[in-house]
């Protein structure tokens, strides 16, 4: 069901609170190294202070655990970054809901913005703790979630301060809604065939997302290390390739449960050492000699994944398939991205290593979704319903 969303309600003069991903990078002098988390968020933070709302901005950083964490945790590089990205002043406020944070939010005129520091350094946002909840709801008239990458968490920010919030609007923003749309309403009801590229090292990572696709995709390919384990399950060799043992017995299972939707890598393209220049080999898959290792899918697999993905109408891709940093075991994944980039299917892109691959190998602005969220987006292709969203209005 959709949720209703931040351009759906009024906001001018409102305190509107909004929870943002601002879980961004730092380089060892505090500065940001990638301030794509912070530029996601802007339509929805513009679409409330141009229309005249008071914004208050949350967010975490990091893990901190005390001590010295907490000055490499703080959001103020954050708020800078924002305040340059808005070209307007935002401020800071360096609690989240001690004295600075109430003297912040009193002091928000129409169209201003505060941003709170790091809301882990209470201990009461991972506790998901009532009274810290109660007391960053007392702050707003609207809660809007917009942290996607954050929203597999039920943590105080993501599930507390929304249900203390009940009859108050709570709605979504513009990213989350997208993850969304994409994330969860595409696969529901996708266009078939439905085609899932699975990659990775670990089948152990995928097993739920393995079981949740097998059980509405047309297809499931597999590639990545995880293929090793696979390949274990069917007697085959795999040479000094990364693999879990203890992972061979549910990969047997995988293979019975998926019969012909889930598809084997037909090659491998090896080598005998972690590094571009070793000896290389393109072996059928399950026949990797002594002395070497699966770095990559090889071309018969690269041709047979890029032909399923050409008469796809939904494609979904998490996981590389193979080691896409150390040219030229970037080839498989390269082929698969392009066969992507080509296709006129809805395509979605997982979190985290295949959002960076297609990044990498520049074909982000030619498929329909790249996701924000690491965890999130594994979470969502599990299957898992999250909270955070749940209890948000419906539209
Ligand atoms: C992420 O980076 O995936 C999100 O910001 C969530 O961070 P977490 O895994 O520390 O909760």
């Amino acid at each position: 069901m959709a949720k209703k969303s931040i351009s759906d309600i009024e906001v001018a003069g409102q305190k509107v609170l909004m929870r943002v991903d601002f879980n961004v990078p730092l380089d060892s002098s505090g500065a940001i190294t990638d301030d794509r988390r912070i530029r996601g968020a802007v339509p929805s933070i513009r679409s409330v202070i141009d229309r005249g709302g008071k914004l208050i901005l949350c967010s975490h950083l990091g893990n901190p655990k005390g001590g010295d964490d907490h000055a490499a945790c703080s959001l103020r590089p954050a708020a800078e970054r924002l305040a340059e990205l808005l070209e307007q002043p935002v401020a800071f406020a360096a609690d989240t809901v001690g004295e600075d944070a109430v003297q912040k939010v009193s002091e928000l005129a129409d169209g201003g913005v505060v941003l709170l520091e790091n809301l882990r350094f209470n201990p009461g946002e991972k506790a998901g703790d009532a009274e810290f909840s109660r007391k960053l709801a007392g702050f707003a008239d609207i809660y809007c979630n917009d942290a996607f990458g954050t929203c597999h968490r039920k943590h105080a920010s993501m599930v507390g301060v929304p249900a203390a919030m009940e009859g108050k609007p709570r709605v979504v923003g513009f990213l989350v809604q997208k993850e969304v749309q994409y994330l969860s309403d595409a696969i529901a009801s996708p266009q078939r065939p439905f085609v899932a590229i699975l990659g990775g090292k670990k089948v152990s990572d995928k097993i739920k997302v393995i079981e949740n696709l097998l059980g509405i995709c047309d297809k499931v390919l597999i590639g990545g290390a995880m293929a090793y384990t696979f390949a274990l399950a069917t007697d085959g060799k795999v040479g000094n390739s990364m693999v879990e043992p203890d992972r061979v017995e549910l990969a047997k299972q995988l293979i019975a449960a998926g019969g012909d939707k889930l598809v084997l890598p037909l090659d491998t393209h090896c080598g005998d050492d972690f590094s571009g220049d070793c000896n290389k080999q393109v072996v059928p898959a399950g026949q990797i000699p002594d002395g070497y290792e699966g770095f990559d899918v090889g071309p018969e697999t690269a041709k047979l994944y890029a032909s399923m993905v050409a008469d796809a109408g939904t494609v979904v891709w998490n996981g590389p398939m193979g080691v896409f940093e150390m040219s030229p075991f970037d080839e498989g994944t390269r082929a698969v991205a392009q066969a992507i980039a080509d296709s006129s299917a809805t395509s979605i892109i997982g979190g985290g290593d295949s959002a960076a691959a297609i990044q990498q190998l520049g074909f982000a602005d030619q498929v329909t979704h790249v996701s924000t969220g690491g965890g999130a987006s594994l979470a969502m292709l599990e299957g898992e319903v999250f909270a955070a969203v749940e209890l948000l209005d419906e539209a």
